[in-house]
């Protein structure tokens, strides 16, 4: 159980995530709220070896959570997993009169936080650890939905409305590559928001050829017969197998001789997809997460991640939250690494979503 005055850290790390600077503004005013004294780690691991910890100004957080990104900065640190980096983490969590650390971040982010379970601290007692969900690729197991994904897709449907414009007037095809990494989740939500003509996603497994050929036929039956389509839209999850610019040229010798008028295109979204100010989803997601976590910390609890409710998401609602769900990180961590894997009911139910969908988008 913490008490008054007991210091709690905040860190985020790997990828930032709009809504991040959210968690943190929650984090800090429920903190306060309840007693406890609310610091930063700048830069995340890097800067909890190196004991970079700052105060947190309530009016900043204010202002900082209407923006992208991370206040506190974020890094992904190839030193923190060693013998030598866990020394020093240790070290300053001691040094800095730590109690509990809450972690905002993704998979590795929270693989890390997990191995600081056992660190003591200056009152002798174990760290208390909690993590937050925050990545736009929505690839962890045990939330619903992760801080920054909604974000992340509203600006790749208004990317791709304005893309449909320019399309529409030079009866074109582009292809839209969209980040995720290994997860075409983003790029399968964004694309039905979108109303893409078809997603291709790394999940279904085709190889080169059979990529090739679903866009060809969405191209032939777009612009073949009488459909009023003038444009055709593929959506690219960055993770498929295939770059950008080898489908392209696939695709076009292809469409040579039966849609010679039709031309192709490429744009990559990029960073562009992952900053920007988050949407008021994100923002309540990261302050109803954190508000939970804080009042779990509060309480004694440690070693849990605070997930969004929903389909496939074990567990029933926390006492704070009938939104939020606390899983043990050991659990978080094993159901992530199936869902990455393929293995999960999750990635089956995606995957034939993914199934339907392509034929769906293609009508
Ligand atoms: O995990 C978030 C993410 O934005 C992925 O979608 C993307 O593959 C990766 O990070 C990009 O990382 P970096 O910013 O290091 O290029």
């Amino acid at each position: 159980m913490l008490s008054s005055g007991d210091r709690v850290a905040l860190l985020t790390s790997g990828g930032d995530a709009p809504g991040m600077n959210a968690a943190l503004r929650g984090a800090a005013r429920v903190g306060a709220e309840l007693g406890l004294e609310v610091v930063g780690i700048e830069e995340g691991y890097v800067g909890l070896m190196d004991g970079r910890i700052v105060p947190l100004a309530l009016r900043e957080l204010d202002e900082a959570s209407r923006r992208g990104g991370t206040v506190l900065g974020t890094a992904r640190s190839k030193v923190f997993p060693t013998p030598e980096g866990q020394a020093k983490a240790r070290a300053a969590i001691d040094h800095h009169r730590l109690r509990a650390l809450v972690v905002i971040g993704g998979n590795g982010s929270l693989t890390g936080a997990r191995t600081l379970l056992g660190a003591s601290t200056h009152s002798g007692e174990r760290l208390q650890v909690a993590g937050l969900p925050a990545s736009i690729d929505n690839d962890l197991a045990c939330t619903s939905m992760a801080i920054g994904v909604d974000t992340a897709m509203n600006t790749i449907v208004e990317a791709c409305d304005r893309i449909f414009d320019t399309a529409s007037a030079h009866r074109r095809t582009f292809f839209v590559e969209v980040m995720g990494r290994d997860m075409g989740y983003l790029a399968m939500a964004s694309g039905i928001a979108a109303g893409a003509d078809t997603v291709l996603v790394r999940e279904t497994g085709k190889d080169e050829a059979a990529i090739v050929e679903q866009v060809v036929r969405s191209m032939l039956h777009a612009y073949q017969g009488d459909r009023g389509k003038r444009r055709v839209l593929v959506i690219k999850a960055e993770g498929v197998q295939v770059d950008t610019a080898t489908l392209k040229r696939r695709v076009d010798e292809r469409i040579a001789k039966v849609l010679p008028d039709v031309d192709t295109r490429v744009t990559v979204l990029g960073h562009v997809v992952r900053g920007g100010a988050p949407t008021a989803f994100d923002r309540l997601l990261g302050a109803r997460l954190a508000n939970a976590t804080m009042r779990e910390l509060a309480l004694g609890k440690t070693d849990f991640m605070a997930g969004w409710t929903g389909p496939g998401v074990p567990g029933g609602p926390c006492a704070h939250d009938p939104y939020v769900v606390m899983t043990p990180l050991e659990q978080v961590l094993a159901d992530t690494d199936k869902l990455h894997r393929g293995e999960s009911p999750l990635a089956a139910w995606r995957r034939k979503i993914y199934a339907e969908v392509e034929t769906i988008l293609d009508l």
